[in-house]
C-alpha cells in the first residue's frame, strides 16, 4: 500500500486508464500504438514517433514517482548516463519527457522480439538450453564489459530485460532504470520489490551497499539458474533471509532433483555457482572473466562510443602500440597499417633508390 493506501497495481491500473491507443503523448510528438507490457513498477506502450518516423517504446512512470522530485532528480541523473551507452546489445534510451500535466516517461528503442522470461514460459518444460543460450550469455557478458567500463552496473539483471531482437540478438533493457524505480517504492511507498527482482539480487546490493559490477555478476548466475532449471535459487520462504544466509542448492542437484533432461556442462555449472557466492570477493570479478571461465572469447568491437563528454571526437579506441606508442584506432576494424608495414615500405623504397642510382651510375660510366 502507498501512503494514500492504493495498491500499487491500482496506481498503475491509474495510469493504463489515462492511456489508450492512437492518443498523443509527448506533446504531440508520439503516437500511441499499444501497451507492449506492465513491469513491477512501470508501464511500457509502443510508440510511434511521428517526427523521426520510427516506432520506440515508452516507459510510463506512476504519478507518484512523477510527485517526487528525489526520484525525478535520480531518474534524470540515470538517463543521462545510461544515452551514453551506445553498444549493439544494450537497449538505447533515448530521453525523460516531462512536462506539467502530462504522466513523465522514458524514451527508448524499441526491440521487436521476446524476452528471456517470455521464451522460457512458452517451452514445453519451461527451460531453455545451454546451446541455445551459450551466444547470449557472451553477447550480455560484452554488453556487461562495455557497461562496466564506462563505470555503470544494471542493477536489474533478470530474464525479463534479456530481450531478443528478430535477428536472435540480445539486447539488454532498463539499465539502471528500474533499481532506481525500485528504491523510489521500497522509500516512499514501502513497497519492496515490487517487480520480484529480490530473486536475482546480489546480499549486498540488498544491504543497500552502493552498486558494484559483482552485483551484475550474481544477478547473471541467478538468470541463468532460473533460465536453465525453470526455478530461481531461492523460489519460496523467506528469500530476501536465503539470499543473505543460505547456500543455494548446485544446479546440477536441482536439475536432477526436477527430473530435467539437461545440456548444461559441467564447468557452466560450476560457474553458475560461483556467480552466486555470498562473498561478492569469491565471485568472477568482471564479465570478461567470466567469459574466459566459459570459453567464450568477448569481442572488443563495438557499433559506436559512449556519447558523452567526448563526442565530438572522431569515433575510436586508443591501443597501446609494442613501441609504447598511445593510437587511436577506428571503431570498425579498417586495416590499420602496422609499424611493420611502414619499415618495410621504407626498406624496398630505400633499394629502389639505390637501385635506380647504380642504373643511372653505369649509364654514365658506359658513355
Ligand atoms: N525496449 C523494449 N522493447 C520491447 N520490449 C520491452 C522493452 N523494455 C521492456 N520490454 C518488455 O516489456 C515488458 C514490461 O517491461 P518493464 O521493464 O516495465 O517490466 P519488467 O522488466 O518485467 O520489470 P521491472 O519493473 O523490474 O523493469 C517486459 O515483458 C519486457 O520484456
Ligand atoms: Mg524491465
Amino acid at each position: 500500500m502507498n501512503p494514500e493506501g492504493q495498491p500499487v497495481g491500482a496506481c498503475l491500473s491509474a495510469v493504463a486508464e489515462a492511456l489508450a491507443p492512437s492518443q498523443m503523448v509527448g506533446g504531440g510528438r508520439y503516437t500511441l500504438l499499444w501497451m507492449i507490457g506492465a513491469g513491477g513498477s512501470a508501464m511500457l506502450w509502443l510508440a510511434q514517433d511521428e517526427r523521426l518516423g520510427e516506432t520506440v517504446a515508452l516507459k510510463f512512470l506512476l504519478p507518484q514517482a512523477a510527485a517526487d522530485p528525489r526520484m525525478l532528480a535520480s531518474l534524470r541523473q540515470e538517463t543521462l548516463r545510461c544515452r551514453r551507452l551506445a553498444h549493439r546489445n544494450v537497449v538505447q534510451t533515448y530521453d525523460l519527457y516531462e512536462a506539467p500535466g502530462e504522466t513523465p516517461f522514458i524514451i527508448m528503442e524499441h526491440v521487436d522480439g521476446p524476452s528471456l522470461h517470455t521464451l522460457r514460459i512458452e517451452q514445453p518444460k519451461q527451460v531453455l538450453t545451454w546451446q541455445f543460450l551459450e551466444p547470449i550469455v557472451k553477447q550480455l557478458l560484452e554488453a556487461l564489459e562495455y557497461a562496466h567500463g564506462d563505470t555503470l552496473v544494471h542493477r536489474d539483471l533478470k530474464p525479463a530485460n534479456l530481450i531478443l531482437d528478430q535477428r536472435g540478438r540480445l539486447k539488454l533493457a532498463d539499465f539502471g532504470i528500474a533499481a532506481i524505480m525500485d528504491d523510489f517504492y521500497a522509500r516512499v511507498l514501502n513497497l519492496r520489490d515490487p517487480s520480484g527482482t529480490v530473486t536475482f539480487m546480489s546480499p549486498q546490493q540488498m544491504e543497500g551497499e552502493p552498486p558494484v559490477p559483482t552485483d551484475d555478476i550474481y544477478a547473471l548466475g541467478a538468470a541463468l539458474y532460473e533460465l536453465l532449471s525453470g526455478q530461481p535459487p531461492f523460489h519460496t520462504g523467506d528469500i530476501a533471509h536465503q539470499v543473505r544466509n543460505v547456500a543455494p542448492q548446485p544446479i546440477l542437484a536441482r536439475l536432477r532433483q526436477l527430473k530435467l533432461k539437461h545440456d548444461l556442462p559441467a564447468t557452466a555449472a560450476t560457474l553458475i555457482m560461483a556467480c552466486l557466492k555470498k562473498d561478492a570477493a569469491e565471485r568472477p570479478q568482471t564479465p570478461r572473466a567470466v567469459g574466459k571461465w566459459l570459453g567464450l572469447h568477448l569481442g572488443s568491437e563495438y557499433l559506436a562510443p559512449p556519447r558523452g563528454q567526448g563526442a565530438s571526437e572522431p569515433a575510436g579506441h586508443w591501443r597501446m602500440t609494442r613501441a609504447g606508442r598511445m593510437i587511436k584506432l577506428p571503431l570498425r576494424s579498417e586495416p590499420v597499417p602496422s609499424e611493420h608495414f611502414w619499415f618495410a615500405l621504407s626498406i624496398a623504397l630505400s633499394v629502389l633508390l639505390l637501385a635506380a642510382f647504380i642504373y643511372w651510375w653505369l649509364r654514365i660510366r658506359a658513355h
